[in-house]
């Protein structure tokens, strides 16, 4: 899926100037950024598909911004003929949980569950691209880089300081362990000493 068709799917739900939208606009010039450089250092990864994934990842925001906004945006980018895309949107709340668990925190229904299952295919494993869209969200606070443990501090003094986001933290810096294998730096460093856009 090339960025255009991405931004033009975001577009259909929302307006230009909805926070998230340029929250989505932020994570996916991150995201984007991160493929490159580990493109750069001879690894496989798709850097169209990452930019695009950081498109889309909260198009469920258009239908609300609770938990649910992750299993919204997947339902809505799969009726757009986008499902293997929109898988983002689901993964990215999931942060490494199963179905079943997501179920269990709120995240999606036990109906909803029992018809996903059917797909055989795993939520709780993500390509390569899918992750650098998860980082790169756990870095931009709104639109603004920023460390990981800044966005997470940020969410629980919004939130209170609940299991789930520590979880959340726990997993996303795991990730991006991975992450600074390949590029060689952490995420942040990467993006930091970049002459990109982002600041
Ligand atoms: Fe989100």
């Amino acid at each position: 899926m090339k960025a255009d068709d991405a931004l033009s799917l975001l577009e259909k739900y929302t307006s230009v100037d909805a926070s998230w939208h340029a929250h989505c606009v932020q994570v996916s010039a991150a995201s984007q950024r991160l493929a490159e450089l580990i493109s750069q250092r001879a690894h496989s990864v798709d850097v169209k598909q990452a930019a695009a994934l950081g498109l889309l990842h909260d198009l469920g925001r258009s239908r609300g911004h609770t938990l649910r906004h992750g299993i919204e945006g997947y339902l809505l980018a799969r009726a757009e003929g986008h499902e293997k895309e929109g898988r983002i949107c689901l993964v990215h709340i999931l942060k490494g949980r199963t179905l079943k668990q997501g179920v269990a925190v709120g995240m999606l229904t036990e109906q909803e569950r029992q018809k996903l299952e059917k797909q055989k295919q795993r939520f709780d494993q993500l390509s390569l691209e899918e992750k650098t869209v998860c980082v790169a969200d756990a870095m931009i606070s709104d639109t603004v880089l920023s460390t990981i443990e800044e966005k997470y501090g940020k969410a629980r003094r919004r939130y209170g300081a609940l299991p789930q986001i520590y979880e959340d933290e726990a997993w996303v810096k795991g990730i991006a362990a991975e992450l600074a294998e390949l590029l060689g730096t952490t995420p942040y460093e990467a993006l930091k000493d970049d002459n990109s856009d982002l600041s």
